[in-house]
């Protein structure tokens, strides 16, 4: 760079008006930059508000079969479904994540027989599923990996049958992403993609996703440090998505994602591949808060958040703002 000073250089030129500032823009939002998590719950017709969540809902089927339409319409490519499982189908083992007629499995049918034109993601993990809320098997109480794999293994081929486009394992054992490859190809789904959570930390980000889900009773005063990430750690976060797209995963993700931005920018410099990031429900619930309060924009929140992630690396955002910002965008930023 051969930059004069000021007063030949003015860096103010490039700002002072709206269209020269578009001019120079150097990253930009779009609707394909969104992965809608939804949550889904049992019965027809409910549409019932997490309170640390304000401004998302949990759907019945029918009402989120009408909502996917509305995202597919708006330009998202991809939801990603996360069920709030009825807590009597709740086993220490989680043999309800093997039901083919769970209610994810259920939803994905539903979603593919509307012929609506959108990805769906399923999380791979045992929690939803869990009487202790763990996202793998317990024994002694240790979260156990190698038998664990098993039935990640056997949950992704459930979702898989029912349509399931994408797996994204959230489980963080060591070796699952491998396993769920070779279940997944075993049985025939060999186009089936696979997201990896490669970099997830144990994180207090995630509170107002498991009241949504329903799985801090069960966890209680349970952590989940021995298989997530320590947050305190980055050169490790290179290895776990090393070894994640050696054992085959065709995208990775960085979670939570804000906090994590030095994270997101260097997996996408260091290996290059499509690199996603969660703005999780902690980070959600701490805009809408503060806008409820009056404290802060929520709109203007929003879309900075959302284009700081596209400025760090990431080709994509897990986002609850999906549809309110794709709304936002069409209607011009
Ligand atoms: C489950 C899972 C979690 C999230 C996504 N998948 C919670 C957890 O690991 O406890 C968190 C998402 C969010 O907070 O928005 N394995």
């Amino acid at each position: 760079m051969t930059d004069r000073r000021f007063p030949q250089v003015r860096m103010r030129r490039l700002r002072r008006t709206d269209w020269m500032r578009r001019l120079v823009r150097e990253h930009e939002l779009s609707p394909n930059d969104f992965l809608w998590p939804v949550f889904i719950q049992e019965g027809q017709g409910r549409q019932t508000p997490i309170p640390s969540m304000p401004g998302v809902e949990r759907l019945s089927i029918d009402r989120l079969t009408e909502a996917v339409a509305e995202a597919a319409e708006l330009g998202i490519p991809a939801v990603a479904l996360f069920p709030a499982t009825d807590p009597t189908k709740k086993t220490p083992d989680g043999e309800e994540a093997f039901n083919p007629e769970n209610l994810v499995c259920q939803a994905v049918r539903a979603i593919k027989a509307a012929k609506i034109d959108i990805g769906i993601v399923c999380d791979v993990a045992l929690d939803p599923y869990t009487t202790h809320g763990q996202d793998g098997l317990l024994r002694d109480g240790i979260v156990v990996n190698d038998e664990t794999l098993i039935a990640l293994g056997k949950q992704a081929v459930n979702q898989a049958e029912a349509g399931c486009d994408i797996i994204a394992p959230s489980d963080m054992m060591d070796g699952r992403i491998g396993a769920v490859r070779a279940a997944l190809d075993a049985a025939g789904f060999d186009q089936v993609a696979i997201l990896s959570y490669a970099a997830k930390y144990a994180s207090a980000y995630y509170g107002p996703f498991r009241d949504a889900v329903g799985s801090k009773a069960n966890l209680g005063q349970g952590d989940k440090r021995t298989y997530q990430m320590d947050p305190a750690n980055g050169d490790e976060a290179m290895r776990e998505v090393s070894l994640d797209l050696a054992e085959g995963a065709d995208m990775v993700m960085v979670k939570p994602g804000q906090p994590y931005l030095d994270i997101v920018y260097r997996v996408k410099t260091t290996f290059g591949v499509p690199t996603f990031a969660y703005q999780v429900s902690g980070e959600y619930a701490q805009i809408a808060a503060a806008a409820e309060r009056g404290w802060i924009d929520r709109e203007k929140m929003m879309l900075e958040s959302l284009l700081a992630f596209k400025r760090a690396g990431a080709d994509g955002i897990l986002t609850y703002f999906a549809i309110e910002a794709a709304k936002r965008l069409r209607a011009g930023w």
